[in-house]
């Protein structure tokens, strides 16, 4: 079968503007949306700027807007899609060229939660451990992958007058520590987390939940970060 993609593209150093530009690709229902970006990068038009890695929905380098839903075109079948398919770069982000865009600003946020475990207990002989039930809590969290498109999707972060909100991903990364039994910056990470531009900045709009393709129940996750917030501040009163 034929599938004609419309896909959004901007050289910053050439163009003027953003424009959209078809392209025709010969595909089976069973391909993936990947592959024909692929195709035509190698046999169309050199010129196509998109990133990818693992083809498998686990590097999330490839988040992008696919028919108006931000998503990750290696899990997209073309059999799922209507037979001319538009294709956007993630919004919220700057656009470095084409289907790229600048990164930067959400791993500023992310970095912003301090993502890693803080344990400042001499540490036991061998590993940290934590019984399956503790572990159990984080099994939705621990399968983000930053592919950035809660943050883009997110209403928001894409109003200019509360796009400071640090964002669904990067609450994700949150509720990973905060909740990890071995974790003991509970009340540093308190502090970051209680603002408007924190969890507060959260407006249960679900959109979050809607698009993320690891089926990661984003703003339950994000739920639990207010009530753990809530809980803490209850017992110091
Ligand atoms: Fe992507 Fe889901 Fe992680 Fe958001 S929560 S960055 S949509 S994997
Ligand atoms: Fe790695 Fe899609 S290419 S997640």
């Amino acid at each position: 079968m034929k599938i004609k993609l419309k896909i959004f593209r901007f050289d910053p150093e050439k163009d003027e503007k953003p424009y959209y530009k078809f392209y025709e690709v010969e595909a089976e229902p069973s391909d993936r949306l990947l592959d024909c970006l692929n195709r035509i990068r190698w046999e169309q038009d050199p010129t196509l700027a998109f990133r990818m890695s693992c083809g498998h929905g686990v590097c999330g380098s490839d988040g992008m807007r696919i028919d108006g839903i931000c998503g990750l075109p290696c899990q997209k079948l073309i059999k799922s899609l209507g037979p001319e398919v538009l294709v956007e770069p993630l919004p919220v982000f700057p656009v470095i060229k084409d289907l790229v865009v600048d990164l930067e600003p959400f791993f500023e946020r992310y970095r912003s939660i301090k993502p890693y475990l803080v344990a400042a207990s001499p540490p036991p002989e061998g590993e940290r451990r934590q019984s399956p039930d503790e572990n159990h809590v984080l099994k939705d969290a621990v399968r983000c992958i930053l592919c950035a498109c809660c943050t883009s999707s997110c209403p928001v972060n894409q109003n200019p007058e509360t796009e400071d909100y640090v964002g669904p991903a990067a609450l994700v990364r949150a509720f990973r520590y905060l909740l990890d039994s071995r974790d003991e910056a509970a009340a540093a990470r308190i502090a970051i987390l209680d603002r408007r531009q924190g969890v507060w900045g959260c407006q249960t709009l679900w959109k979050c939940t809607e698009v993320c393709p690891k089926e990661i129940p984003v703003t339950k996750l994000i739920g639990r970060i207010k009530r753990k917030i809530y809980e803490a501040k209850k017992e110091t009163a």
